[in-house]
């Protein structure tokens, strides 16, 4: 079992402990026998719940002062849900993971709003965060004891984007991707991710050869320095994280 837990590429130090509190929390889920989605998305939600981070009760502001958030989950087994552009909804990382269980994979706007509701979710005011976030986001990675992998993200996109703007965190391939042994989550400027298929291109890299961390590197490499962007990842034998700025981030693993 592990999990690898980011808060965000270009968050500082300072917010470690926020991240190795949620890391412990799924770490904790795993241990007692919760499945790897259960325990990527209770690590979300700890991250989303600590308005220090660009998720949830953190999120950024859109250039009209809303806040609309993304999140998406995935597994290995083939199950993908995703919301965007969500508002008034303080862990939108939930709405993403009931979708999972549905016959369509992403909802946006009202639809994910009023999805939410019908599911027994109650709308509050986000108020998010003042500070200027430059595509922070926060993420889980997780393999339970059945060796199944879970991916688990949100983010309150970045500062100053139009309403409806959908980043990378719910991107499929961009900003987070599973298959057979591997898992990955991506965060930093949404639209250089999506571009590059980011986290798709870097588990080729791991089907190819490279060690995860080779492989993060890789990414990592298909940037300029000013272009903010992280990873993190699991495969059946190790785990990883990688940034080209600070990036938090805690490993579990037995
Ligand atoms: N990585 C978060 C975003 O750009 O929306």
């Amino acid at each position: 079992m592990r999990i690898v837990v980011h808060g965000g590429a270009g968050h500082t130090g300072e917010v470690q402990d926020g991240v190795e509190t949620a890391a412990d929390v799924g770490w904790k889920l795993l241990d007692e026998g919760a499945d790897a989605i259960s325990a990527a998305v209770a690590t979300v939600v700890v991250l989303e719940d600590d308005s220090r981070f660009n998720a949830g009760t953190g999120a950024c502001r859109r250039t009209d002062g809303s806040v609309q958030t993304d999140a998406a989950v995935a597994c290995n087994d083939g199950r993908l849900g995703r919301a965007a552009a969500l508002e008034d909804i303080a862990n939108p990382v939930q709405v993403a993971r009931l979708v999972m269980d549905e016959d369509f994979d992403a909802l946006a706007g009202k639809g994910a709003l009023d999805y939410a509701r019908s599911r027994g979710i109650t709308p509050a005011m986000v108020a998010g965060s003042e500070k200027p976030w430059a595509g922070d986001t926060v993420g889980a990675v997780a393999q339970d004891a059945s060796g199944a992998i879970a991916v688990a993200s949100s983010t309150g996109g970045v500062s100053g984007r139009p309403v409806g703007r959908v980043g990378d965190t719910p991107h499929w391939g961009g900003g987070l991707w599973t298959d057979a042994g591997i898992g990955i989550a991506a965060t930093g400027i949404g639209e250089a991710i999506s571009r590059r298929l980011l986290c798709f291109r870097v588990a080729q890299q791991v089907a190819d050869g490279l060690s995860l961390a080779e492989a993060l590197e890789w990414g990592l490499a298909l940037y300029p320095a000013d272009v903010c962007i992280g990873l993190i990842a699991l495969s059946d034998s190790e785990g990883a994280g990688a940034s080209n700025a600070s990036m938090p981030w805690a490993l579990r693993q037995d």
